[in-house]
């Protein structure tokens, strides 16, 4: 869908600035034009008003602060010499006071119309404040959940990906920023981040050419077609050259095979910290070799501001260079309209106004949607969900997630507001008519304590209740950047508690609020459903209520793998074949092992021999209270010709008692490969609403261009043979059939 030749790109167009650009840069000193380079941290400090007048700040980050970046525009505009607005930078991640799910959930909706709705209404409370530009969407592809950032990623899957950051870019940016709330989006973090060794966070990464075109590449080319205005370089060192200072990425691949018009800002402090990775020897050094590699603004660290001057007069870098990159800061600013704004100083009152249009009621609706949409059900053991509360005495509500307004909002919430957000206690006792008793108790103080003085009160509810919903995962701080683990388990007390609950034999509804998967295997036997909700957001509550009680069907589908162990990661859908696959024929677990067995004798597969090879819940799973059946997939022909469209038809009825939305999704593999190809690959998905009782048909129009991938010369290309197809509602299906594209 989102590939080189039929994108169509927005940023491939060379800008002509416009006569007020290019005037204003005739005009500008040095110092001026490299303040246009530089972001510095916003503040209320004389110093920072008197660097804003002296023209030698092109942005500011984290203030938010209405009166403070009023005052601040004003100066820039009313008191610098050349009047040039400051571009306002902040990390709206996934809402700014109305908070949506994270990322990863988000992703889980399947949704993108969804997800561009949210974005833009991030957006549009951020501008309220004075904010035009965010450093959202993170398009860095995820494998490994203990990385505390795969919170903020889209998950494991470029297609998915790709989608799910155009629209968000779309959402933020509105139409070519003609929506006026629209702010610049930042594509994050170019490239490889999510590939940091053992999933800590800043850590190395080394990723082959070929698969970083194939697999990493994707959300970025895919983002940089869409027009986001800008990029950020990673923190990471990629295959020995961090990103920061990687001219390859920014300059060969960025800027002259993408054709990117945008600009690229740097990590924090990421230029810097090129020294401290031991690529240079200096800031000065750093400075250079950041600006020669392609990164146009450098955040925070002052490499630019204290050492571009004196690069110049050295002659190691020319004025030209630094015209370009300033040329295309200021194109920004044109473009989202700042120019043309008054900026007057704002007073108490008016701000107080703006802030009013926070939380609308239409917004927290699609707060709600969307994370009801993300919710994912993993288990539902004897149809306990959804729980039919007329026929219900008394409910146990446990966990210390049940009734936390904040840690539900999840990771990279600076903005958020605790008081705003709904805990899932307050949405049932909403809910729940009078004739049901909500017990509630904690049970533990947090998610990750030893102390178990909760426990007992926890057990008495479960006692006095006809079913118990536990509330359990991760609180907000376990994900995140640095926010990495080594085990994946529920954490502290957590999984004891379940045995305590278990031990009283009532049913168990398990949600799980977390930023990441976790490894659940040790836990499902002892509950009959588990309904993943990650960090749901402000609407959280309402959101997993109504799934609870049935008002609506879960429909959210896995972006990423769950692992059954730690020690399986990374695993993900899209492997490759290798020369020996593991099959249930080839495994063997080693407690079926005779004492004394030869080396050569059994399981000779790709796998482990403590565990099984697969996951534990793969790509694309999720249940729904609908009952999907999928048949009759059939093609038009059997052979393509080259640039053919391959058209795909399969019905689909829902055998089950409930309405639901099913995600309907189409996977390929190519089975011969000048490189080899992986298993299964995702082309594309739909969302569809499929009445109890009925059958719908579903027709996917697959181009040739979704099967092109980077060959052995690394040319974006389609190879003739033979591809399989399937299409259902997971990565796992057997519903297949397969066509042949021929030769040219
Ligand atoms: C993160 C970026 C973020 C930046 C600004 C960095 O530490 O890696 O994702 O946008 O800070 O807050």
């Amino acid at each position: 869908m989102f590939t080189s030749e039929h994108a169509h790109s927005l940023n491939s167009v060379p800008p002509r600035y416009s006569d007020r650009i290019n005037h204003l840069l005739s005009k500008m000193h040095l110092v001026e034009k490299v303040g246009q380079l530089s972001q510095v941290m916003g503040n209320n400090s004389e110093e920072l008003e008197q660097d804003v007048r002296q023209g030698l700040v092109g942005s500011v980050i984290n203030e938010v602060d209405v009166n403070t970046l009023a005052k601040l525009q004003h100066i820039a505009t009313h008191q610098s010499r050349l009047g040039i607005p400051l571009l306002v930078g902040r990390d709206v991640i996934h809402g700014f006071k109305t908070i949506f799910p994270i990322p990863l959930g988000q992703a889980a909706s399947w949704d993108p119309e969804l997800v561009k709705k949210a974005a833009k209404i991030a957006g549009k409370e951020a501008s309220f404040v004075g904010i035009n530009w965010t450093f959202a969407p993170m398009i860095d592809i995820s494998r490994d959940p203990r990385w505390g950032r795969i919170a903020e990623s889209f998950g494991e899957d470029p297609v998915l990906s790709s989608i799910m950051g155009v629209a968000m870019v779309e959402g933020f940016q509105g139409d070519n920023f003609q929506n006026p709330s629209g702010i610049a989006a930042c594509a994050k973090h170019f490239v490889g981040y999510g590939a940091s060794e053992s999933g800590r966070d800043y850590c190395t990464t080394n990723i082959p050419e070929n698969e970083l075109r194939n697999i990493y590449f994707p959300p970025f080319k895919a983002a940089a077609d869409a027009g986001v205005a800008t990029f950020m370089s990673s923190f990471s060192d990629l295959d020995g050259l961090p990103a920061s200072g990687n001219k390859w990425l920014m300059d060969s691949i960025l800027r002259k095979e993408w054709n990117y018009q945008g600009f690229v800002v740097s990590d924090w402090e990421s230029i810097a910290q090129l020294q401290i990775h031991g690529l240079t020897e200096s800031p000065e050094h750093s400075a250079l070799t950041a600006f020669d590699a392609g990164i146009d603004m450098e955040m925070v660290s002052t490499t630019y501001r204290q050492n571009l001057a004196t690069l110049l007069e050295n002659k190691q870098l020319s004025e030209h260079e630094i015209d370009q990159s300033v040329l295309r800061i200021l194109h920004l600013k044109e473009k989202l309209g700042l120019f043309d704004i008054d900026y007057p100083i704002e007073d108490g009152q008016s701000s107080d106004a703006r802030k009013q249009a926070f939380y609308a009621n239409e917004d927290l609706d699609v707060a709600k949607q969307l994370a009801l949409k993300s919710c994912v059900l993993l288990q539902n053991k004897n149809r306990t969900l959804p729980l039919n509360s007329e026929a219900l005495n008394a409910i146990g509500l446990i966990g210390p997630l049940a009734d936390d307004g904040y840690e539900q909002l999840g990771t990279w919430i600076f903005d958020g507001e605790e008081e705003a957000s709904i805990p899932l206690k307050q949405a049932l006792e909403n809910e729940l008519s009078r004739s049901v008793t909500l017990n509630y108790a904690k049970g533990l103080q947090n998610t990750r304590t030893d102390n178990i003085d909760l426990v007992d009160d926890a057990i008495k509810v479960a006692q006095s209740s006809d079913v118990v919903i536990l509330c359990l995962g991760e609180e907000s701080f376990l994900s995140g950047e640095a926010h990495c683990r080594a085990e994946l388990d529920l954490p502290g007390k957590q999984h004891w508690l379940i045995e305590q609950i278990a031990a009283t034999g009532k049913p168990i509804v398990l949600v799980i609020m977390a930023g990441r998967p976790l490894t659940l295997e040790p836990i499902l036997n002892m509950v009959d459903s588990v309904l993943y909700a990650w960090h749901p957001g402000t609407m959280g509550g309402p959101a997993i209520a109504d799934l609870i009680l049935g008002e609506s069907s879960p429909s959210g589908k896995l972006p990423v793998t769950f692992p059954r162990k730690v020690g399986q990661i990374p695993i993900y859908y899209n492997q490759k074949h290798t020369g020996k696959p593991a099959t249930e024929e080839q495994c063997i677990h080693m407690d079926d092992v005779p004492e004394r067995s030869p080396q050569t004798s059994l399981g000779m597969a790709a796998t482990h021999l403590d565990t099984h090879f697969s996951p534990l819940y793969e790509f694309g799973f999720g249940l729904s209270y609908g009952e999907f059946e999928y048949t009759h997939l059939v093609l038009d022909k059997h052979s393509y010709a080259p640039g053919e469209s391959i058209n795909v038809k399969v019905t689909i009825k829902n055998v089950g008692r409930y309405d639901a939305e099913e995600v309907i999704q189409l996977y390929i593999r190519d089975l011969v490969g000048s490189v080899t190809r992986p298993v299964k690959e995702l082309k594309q998905f739909k969302r569809v609403l499929i009445c109890a009782g009925k059958e719908a048909v579903i027709y996917f129009k697959l181009e040739q261009s979704e099967l092109a991938f980077y060959n052995r010369n690394m040319q974006l290309e389609v190879e003739a043979g033979t591809f399989h197809v399937w299409v259902s509602g997971s990565s796992k299906s057997n519903l297949t059939t397969e066509f042949i594209v021929t030769k040219p």
